[in-house]
Formats: structure tokens, C-alpha cells, sequence
């Protein structure tokens, strides 16, 4: 017996070791293969031929200095028989601006089956937004040219559905860029205006602010851009001209705004007086008749000037924009609710050095209320978006759906209950049945520590084409489980992981 013993546990030795050197050999011949299939690959059809960019000769000078790193993937909530799953964020992994980083589609060719479909569950997960998660998965599949759904795309205002019994009908403002108007509504807010709305409505509260003529206007449901598309009519979300006038917003004066033309349908021609349906005249939105209720930031807006002045104007006024703190307090109307859809301070686009993102416009928006207040912090303020929960969760469910239908999932292990984004309270993390669902990001304070934060079976690999640019393999603060060069060389790594894992279960 005690032989027996001695002799499973030598041959174990040796098979860790064999384990252990097959993975040198590994990791040490896919950075060369990897820099080798980079080098034979033609551009791809999708992508934009471009000559080299400032951040690939950047990247390129520290690639020769980086060593991989990783650190174990051991779990006990890991499943270790089950299949890896993918939750890729989008800037700085699989794109650079306009630009789809060659990596991507490598990664793309060992995740699917030589007929185009998915070898495993993938959900591509991005703190942008700004259009409709269909018209994002139009756009990933002619990025990487295989078919992606809708429900593999969760942008950073997707898990903002859960607000929606709650908000449906009531005055919302929204900031953002692209077609957060549209999308508001394809979710089922009613009674949504847009911040260039609003500025539009009473233009002298923004006067360094431009007001395109509305049939140009994507934003406030003019022509879609090229970001942007309008989501199917939904029966959940009927148009704003459906809803009709607000009852008590039907008199010239109504709107209670100095200087505004929205008084007279027939006026001079202005855009606001054009006679166009106007939310803040016709329904007397952020006006007395019906106050902003909730300010949501559902993406970077084009304009910080004019969405900062706003989104303080409606804070301070307690959802009327004209109103004063003063009367604001003296009328006990409750204080409007702030969310934004993510806390990025910087992410990564073809710009050799990192853009400031939505937290920093949330961080300004904040400092200038903090400076109008004396200090004062908005009473309800809430972020989206990775490192946050709320997108997790809803990745976990649709994760799990999508190993159901590729029959990679016990039957018996069902979809948790619960609200859009999911919840795992109470239930750990034993239902979801992955050697790992490994999170391949660029940016160590969103991707690396929303995934660490969520726990296991939740596997952070940190990629160094986007936000992450070192000094180190590793971020030290946000520490990866798992550090490589990019995104083809993060797909390998997390399958070596599940073949290890697997491997050991077995024993
Ligand atoms: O605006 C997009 C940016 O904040 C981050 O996008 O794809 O890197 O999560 P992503
Ligand atoms: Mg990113």
C-alpha cells in the first residue's frame, strides 16, 4: 500500500513536470508563432488597410522586453470537465479606433468550427455603447468576420434594462454620443429627451454649443449615423409623438424657459420653433409640468460642455432645468438621480496615448456640482459598466444559455432568475459550470478588476494592445491572473488552463 502510495505520487511528479515543461515550450513557441502568423497574415477583409500605426511601432519596441506571466488558475468554483468560456472586451483588444488589430481574427479563427460557428460560449463585453446591441453585432461580425448575435453583446448601458420597469414612465435625460435616444427608447423609456434636445430647446443655456438641424441629428433621432442605427420598433417603446403632449405643457408659456422659442409652434423657422415635435414643449420634459426624474449618461457625449452644463443645470433645479437651487429646496421636489454608464477614466484608441473616457467626464461633471454647491455630492449617483457587477452577472446568464444551445451543459444546470443583469446572491458561484470564463481586457482598473471581483469561475487576462502598456508584464495594482501579449496569445493561454484543469480533475 505504502509502495503504491510512493509510486502514484513519483509518477504525478513526473507528469507535473512534463506538465510544467510542455507549458514553457508552449508559451515560449506562441509568442513566436503568434509574431509569425501576425507577420504571414494578409489584411483581412473587414479590416482597414493602413500603414503601421504610431501605437503598433510602440508596441512593437516592447514586445522584445516582455516576458509572459501568469499566475495558476485554480478554483474551486471552477468546473473543472466544463468548457472555457469568453467574455472579450472590444477597445484596445480586438480594435484600435477604426482599426481591427490582426490578433482579434486569430483569436476569432480558434474559437470557431471551420463552418463559422462558436466552439464555446463568447460574449463580447465593452464599456462603449452608443448604438443598439444588434447594430453592434452587425459591426463585430464584419469586423471578424463571423456571425455574431445580439445576445453576445453587452454594452455598457445593456444592463441599464433593469432600471427600465422602474423609469418606463418617467421623464428621463439622456447624454451620449451616437444613438443613446434610440436605444433609451428600444428598451422602453416613454418619456426620454436628449441633453442636444434640451440645449437646442432653450438655446441660450449653452451658447458655445452648435445645434446641427435636427434631419442631421442621429442623436435626437435624425439620420442614422454611421455608428449608429435605429432599433427595431418595438412594442414596448411607443415614439415619443405616440405618447402625446404632456397635458400640462399644452399652453405657449408652459415651459417656464426665459428667452426660449418653444412658446410659439409657429415661430421664426428656428429649429426650435420650427413646429418639429420638441419633448421639452410638447411634453414640458425638464420643465415644472414634469421634472427630469433620472439623468442617465449611457455613453461619452460629443459635447462635455454642453452635457455637463445641462446635467448640473437639471441637478441643481431638482429636474427643472431653468429652476434655481433656491427654488429648487423651497419647492421639497425630491433630487434627481444620476447614472453613468461607465467609470473608464481613459481607454484606447489608434491615438498612440490613452483618451480620457466617461469617468472622466463623470469626474469632471461631479467636480463642477461639488464647486456650484460647496461641496456637495449629487444624492444619488451610481456607475455602470465594467469593473461593476451589473455586467458580469448578465454575461454569466447569457454565457450559459449560449452552452446550452451548443449542448455543452448538463441539462440540469439552468439559468438562474432574476433580474437583466442576473444576480448570484445567495447561490455562488456553483451553477455555472466553466473551467473558467476568462476576461480578456486592456484596462487593468475595469477589465482585470471587475473580473478579479467577480470571482471564480471569472479569469482575468490582461492583454498590452490597448490601455495596459506596462512597465511590467502585470498591472500591480489590478493584478491579472494571466498577462500575455494579446488577445490570439490570451485564447491559447485560457485553453492550455481548461486542458490543465481538466487534466489534473483527472487524476
Ligand atoms: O468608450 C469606450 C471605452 O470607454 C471602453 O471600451 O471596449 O475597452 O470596454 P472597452
Ligand atoms: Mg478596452
Amino acid at each position: 500500500m505504502v509502495g503504491r502510495c510512493h509510486g502514484r505520487e513519483l509518477l504525478q511528479r513526473a507528469a507535473t513536470l512534463l506538465v510544467q515543461q510542455l507549458q514553457a515550450a508552449q508559451y515560449g513557441g506562441s509568442a513566436r508563432a503568434a509574431a509569425a502568423a501576425s507577420a504571414s497574415r494578409g489584411p483581412h477583409p473587414h479590416a482597414h488597410p493602413h500603414p503601421q500605426q504610431p501605437w503598433q511601432q510602440q508596441q512593437q519596441q516592447q514586445r522584445h522586453a516582455r516576458a509572459f506571466s501568469s499566475t495558476p488558475v485554480w478554483s474551486s468554483s471552477s468546473c473543472p470537465s466544463g468548457p472555457p468560456a469568453f467574455a472579450f472586451d472590444i477597445d484596445g483588444v480586438l480594435i484600435r479606433g477604426k482599426h481591427v488589430l490582426p490578433e482579434a481574427l486569430e483569436a476569432v479563427r480558434k474559437l470557431t468550427h471551420p463552418d463559422g460557428h462558436w466552439r464555446y460560449p463568447v460574449v463580447f463585453m465593452t464599456n462603449g455603447g452608443g448604438v443598439c446591441e444588434a447594430r453592434k453585432a452587425q459591426q463585430l461580425s464584419e469586423w471578424l468576420g463571423v456571425r455574431v448575435e445580439a445576445d453576445q453583446v453587452i454594452l455598457s448601458h445593456t444592463p441599464m434594462r433593469d432600471l427600465v420597469p422602474e423609469l418606463a414612465q418617467r421623464p428621463v435625460l439622456v447624454s451620449g454620443r451616437g444613438d443613446v435616444l434610440n436605444v433609451a427608447r428600444s428598451y422602453g423609456l416613454q418619456r426620454v429627451l436628449h441633453t442636444r434636445q434640451l440645449g437646442r430647446a432653450m438655446p441660450a443655456a449653452t451658447p458655445f454649443s452648435t445645434y446641427p438641424p435636427e434631419e442631421q441629428d442621429a442623436a435626437t433621432g435624425g439620420s442614422a449615423s454611421s455608428t449608429a442605427a435605429a432599433p427595431p420598433p418595438s412594442a414596448a417603446a411607443p415614439s415619443l409623438a405616440a405618447v402625446g403632449p404632456h397635458p400640462s405643457s399644452a399652453g405657449a408659456s408652459s415651459t417656464g424657459i426665459p428667452g426660449s422659442e418653444l412658446g410659439s409652434r409657429s415661430g421664426s423657422g428656428s429649429e426650435s420653433g420650427s413646429g418639429r415635435f420638441c419633448p421639452v414643449r410638447d411634453l414640458g420634459l425638464a420643465t415644472e409640468a414634469a421634472p427630469i426624474d433620472t439623468v442617465l449618461v449611457m455613453t461619452d457625449p460629443d459635447d462635455w460642455y454642453r452635457d455637463a452644463q445641462l446635467i448640473c443645470d437639471v441637478l441643481t433645479g431638482a429636474g427643472v432645468a431653468t429652476r434655481s437651487a433656491g427654488a429648487a429646496a423651497a419647492s421639497g421636489a425630491p433630487p434627481v438621480k444620476l447614472v453613468f454608464s461607465n467609470p473608464d477614466l481613459l481607454w484606447a484608441n489608434e491615438f498612440p496615448k490613452n483618451r480620457f473616457g466617461q469617468g472622466a467626464f463623470a469626474h469632471m461633471t461631479l467636480s463642477l456640482f461639488a464647486r456650484l454647491t460647496g461641496g456637495a455630492r449629487p444624492h444619488h449617483v451610481t456607475f455602470y459598466g465594467k469593473p461593476n457587477p451589473q455586467p458580469y452577472r448578465l454575461a454569466e446568464r447569457l454565457l450559459l444559455a449560449q452552452a446550452r444551445r451548443l449542448g455543452l451543459t448538463p441539462p440540469q444546470v439552468a439559468p438562474e432568475s432574476g433580474s437583466e443583469s442576473g444576480s448570484r446572491s445567495g447561490s455562488g458561484s456553483a451553477v455555472l459550470p466553466f473551467s473558467g470564463i476568462f476576461a480578456v481586457g486592456d484596462n487593468p482598473a475595469a477589465d482585470v478588476r471587475g473580473a478579479n471581483q467577480a470571482g471564480p469561475p471569472w479569469v482575468s487576462v490582461l492583454v498590452r494592445t490597448g490601455v495596459f502598456q506596462g512597465p511590467g508584464p502585470n498591472c500591480d495594482v489590478d493584478t491579472a491572473r494571466v498577462a500575455v501579449d494579446d488577445v490570439a496569445a490570451a485564447v491559447e493561454a485560457a485553453m492550455h488552463h481548461s486542458r490543465r484543469l481538466r487534466w489534473h480533475s483527472m487524476r
